[in-house]
C-alpha cells in the first residue's frame, strides 16, 4: 500500500503543514477564556450533591450561597468563595455549609494562569482544593494543581489515571518528586510533587496569594507557582510566553503519553471538611483530639464545634484565564 514516493510525499506536505503552527502555537498563547467577577458564571456552575470525597460538608446552590454570604463578588471584582463561620453544628447533622464550582464545559491542553489573592489558611479539618478530572475516572486522568490538607502550608500536586504512566524523567523542578507513577500500578497514590514552604495555607495568603500557571501539552504538564511579587511580565501584560517562565514547580514528562492519559477535563474549584484525605490524616497533623479512638470523629467534633476557626477559609480569586 505505501509507497516510499507517497510516504515521502506525505512527510514533505505534513513537514511543512505542521512546523510553523507549531512555532506559532509554542510562541504565543491566545486567550480562551477569562473568568472574573460576574463572568464566573458564564463557564462555571454549582455543584451542591453529596461531597464525592466524603467530607463533613455541606455543598450549596448558588441562590442559598449568594443569601448566606458564602459567595460574593468583592469591591475590588474579585470571586469571594468562602464557608459558614458562623454556625455552631451538631456533628451528627449534615456537614457545615461551604461551595464547590465546576466548569460546565471540558477543557484540553493549553496554558491556564489562576490569579488568586487568597486561599483557605492552614486550618484543622479543611481540604481545599482546585483540580480537574475527565468524564470517566480513572482513564481520563485527574490532576490536582492545588491541594493541603489541616496545617498545610506547601501545596501538593498530584496526578491519576490508569495502567501506568510514568512522568519521572529527571526533568529540573523546585519541587519534590515522592512518585514519578501517576497510574494505578502505584496503586491510588499517583505521582506526587510537593511544593516549597509557602506556596499554600498561611504563608501563601501572607505574601498576598500570587499566580498558579498550568502548561499542558502532549508531552507534560508543567506547574509554576508565582508569588504576587514575582509574576512574569508577559502573564501580567496578558500575552504569557512560558518560554521565559523560570524552573516550574512541577516538570510531569516522562515515557507517559500525556495525550493518551488525560483527556479534556472539567476544572474544579472547592473547599470540605474532614472526609477522604483531610480527616484520615488528621490524627498526624497536631490538631485538637476529642476523641483519641478516631481521628476522623476528631475532625468531625472539631469542624462541627469550632465555627470561628474557618473565617480565613475562603478562595478569593482575582481571575482564572485559559490560553
Ligand atoms: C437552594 O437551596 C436551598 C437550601 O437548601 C433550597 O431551599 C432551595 O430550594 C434551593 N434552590 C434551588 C433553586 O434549588
Amino acid at each position: 500500500m505505501s509507497s516510499s514516493l507517497m510516504w515521502s510525499v506525505g512527510a514533505l506536505a505534513l513537514s511543512s503543514l505542521v512546523s510553523p503552527a507549531a512555532a506559532a502555537a509554542k510562541e504565543s498563547y491566545q486567550l480562551l477564556e477569562n473568568w472574573h467577577g460576574d463572568t464566573f458564571w458564564d463557564g462555571w456552575e454549582f455543584f451542591d450533591s453529596p461531597d464525592p470525597t466524603n467530607g463533613f460538608v455541606t455543598y450549596t446552590n448558588q441562590s442559598r450561597a449568594e443569601d448566606t454570604g458564602l459567595i460574593d463578588i468583592t469591591s475590588r471584582g474579585s470571586l469571594y468563595m468562602g464557608v459558614d463561620h458562623k454556625s455552631k453544628l451538631d456533628p451528627s447533622g449534615p456537614g457545615r455549609e461551604s461551595v464547590r464550582l465546576e466548569t460546565k464545559g471540558f477543557y484540553k491542553e493549553g496554558l491556564y494562569v489562576l490569579d488568586l489573592a487568597h486561599m483557605p489558611g492552614s486550618i484543622c479539618g479543611t481540604w481545599p482544593a482546585f483540580w480537574s478530572v475527565g468524564p470517566s475516572w480513572p482513564e481520563d486522568g485527574e490532576i490536582d494543581i492545588i491541594e493541603g490538607v489541616n496545617k498545610h502550608d506547601s501545596n501538593k500536586i498530584v496526578l491519576h489515571t490508569s495502567g501506568s504512566c510514568d512522568v519521572g524523567g529527571g526533568h529540573e523542578m523546585l519541587g519534590d518528586m515522592s512518585s514519578g507513577e501517576c497510574g494505578e500500578a502505584s496503586g491510588t497514590i499517583g505521582c506526587v510533587v510537593k511544593g516549597k514552604k509557602g506556596s499554600s495555607g498561611d504563608p501563601f495568603n501572607k505574601q498576598g496569594g500570587g499566580v498558579y500557571a498550568m502548561e499542558w501539552t502532549e508531552d507534560f504538564i508543567k506547574i509554576w507557582y508565582f508569588p504576587r511579587d514575582s509574576i512574569p511580565p508577559s502573564i501580567t501584560d496578558g500575552h504569557p510566553d512560558s518560554s521565559t517562565f523560570p524552573t516550574p514547580m512541577a516538570h510531569l514528562q516522562g515515557s507517559c503519553d500525556i495525550a493518551a492519559r488525560f483527556k479534556p477535563q472539567k476544572f474544579i474549584l472547592d473547599t470540605t471538611f474532614c472526609g477522604d484525605w483531610s480527616g484520615n490524616v488528621y490524627g498526624d497533623s497536631s490538631c485538637p483530639i476529642s476523641d483519641s479512638s478516631n481521628p476522623m470523629q476528631s475532625c468531625v467534633n472539631y469542624v462541627a464545634e469550632n465555627p470561628e476557626a474557618f473565617k480565613e477559609a475562603y478562595w478569593e480569586i482575582n481571575s482564572i484565564k485559559l490560553y
